[in-house]
């Protein structure tokens, strides 16, 4: 008997060390040395699926940013965003980079592969933005067999189609404020931190800054009510911007996220 509980032990001890295995980084291990910063404070609302459709269109649609929490089940989704699977089905897929500055400037076409393994490098403090190529994301049909894992949030804006931008980049890049139409944007792998404000509230930002110098040097003097609205996006979360809201993303460890974009038919 005893034994038969040993090996029962055993074998629950290897299904959860698996399951830990398997729940992980999927390949996008962040090294703590080139973590530069921490989640901040979330104050925007935080929702869940028993929002009514009427009452985030009422709420939220127009008027309000929020983050919405495990809405749907993404794990196939999740599974096929591994590093291991997007440099194999993906890898020889040419992606744009663009700097990170404002008024991107500069473009770089490079096979996937080459972006992963080269350019994708943690974010010094010290590079501008126009310096740093980002991968802003891909939304061509090539990557159809992908996003049709995907499940986004499910409130709908009316007259409004969706489009999907699927991207991944290192720890401490980001895109510094700008805006553009309503969507979510959601994280598969890894934390990132969102800074908005209005459309009316012009944020006060250096546009060849990257988002973590702005953080670093600019933030902490920010008059409280100058503060941003802001939120740590984690995986399983997302977040919804309404329509020409300004906002500045930072990702806080290597990430891996999905947006859905909302534009007039
Ligand atoms: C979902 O949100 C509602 C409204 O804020 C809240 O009352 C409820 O506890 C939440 N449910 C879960 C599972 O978090
Ligand atoms: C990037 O912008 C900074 C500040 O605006 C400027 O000093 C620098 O020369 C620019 N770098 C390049 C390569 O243009
Ligand atoms: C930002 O960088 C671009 C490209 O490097 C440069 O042409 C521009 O002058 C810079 N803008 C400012 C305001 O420094």
């Amino acid at each position: 008997m005893i034994s038969i509980y040993r090996l029962f032990y055993t074998l629950l001890l290897l299904l959860l060390t698996s399951s830990i295995y398997s729940s992980d980084n999927s390949g996008w291990y962040t090294d703590p040395a080139s973590i530069l910063v921490q989640p901040g404070p979330c104050n925007i609302d935080i929702i869940n699926n028993s929002l009514t459709q009427h009452n985030f269109l009422t709420y939220f649609a127009y008027k309000k940013p929020f983050q919405i929490q495990h809405h749907a089940d993404n794990t196939q989704f999740r599974k096929a965003c591994s590093k291991d699977n997007l440099l194999q089905t993906y890898g020889d897929k040419i992606v744009r980079l663009s700097t990170a500055n404002t008024y991107s400037y500069k473009k770089v076409d490079v096979p996937l592969r080459k972006y992963l393994t080269e350019y994708m490098q943690p974010q010094d403090l010290k590079t501008p933005g126009n310096e740093t190529l980002y991968w802003f994301g891909e939304n061509s049909h090539e990557w159809d067999s992908l996003f049709k894992k995907y499940t986004p949030p499910p409130y709908k804006i009316p007259e409004m189609i969706e489009a999907y931008s699927f991207g991944a980049a290192a720890a401490g890049t980001g895109v510094p404020f700008h805006f553009h139409g309503p969507g979510y944007a959601e994280m598969i792998y890894g934390r990132k931190r969102w800074f908005l404000y209005p459309p009316d509230k012009i944020p006060d930002f250096h546009p060849n800054q990257t988002t973590l110098q702005w953080l670093i040097q600019h933030y902490p003097s920010l008059k409280p009510e100058d503060r941003p609205f802001e939120c740590t996006i984690s995986p399983g979360q997302a977040i919804y911007f309404p329509d020409r809201w300004w906002h500045a993303t930072l990702n806080i460890d290597n990430s891996v996220f999905i947006s859905t974009f909302h534009a007039h038919k």
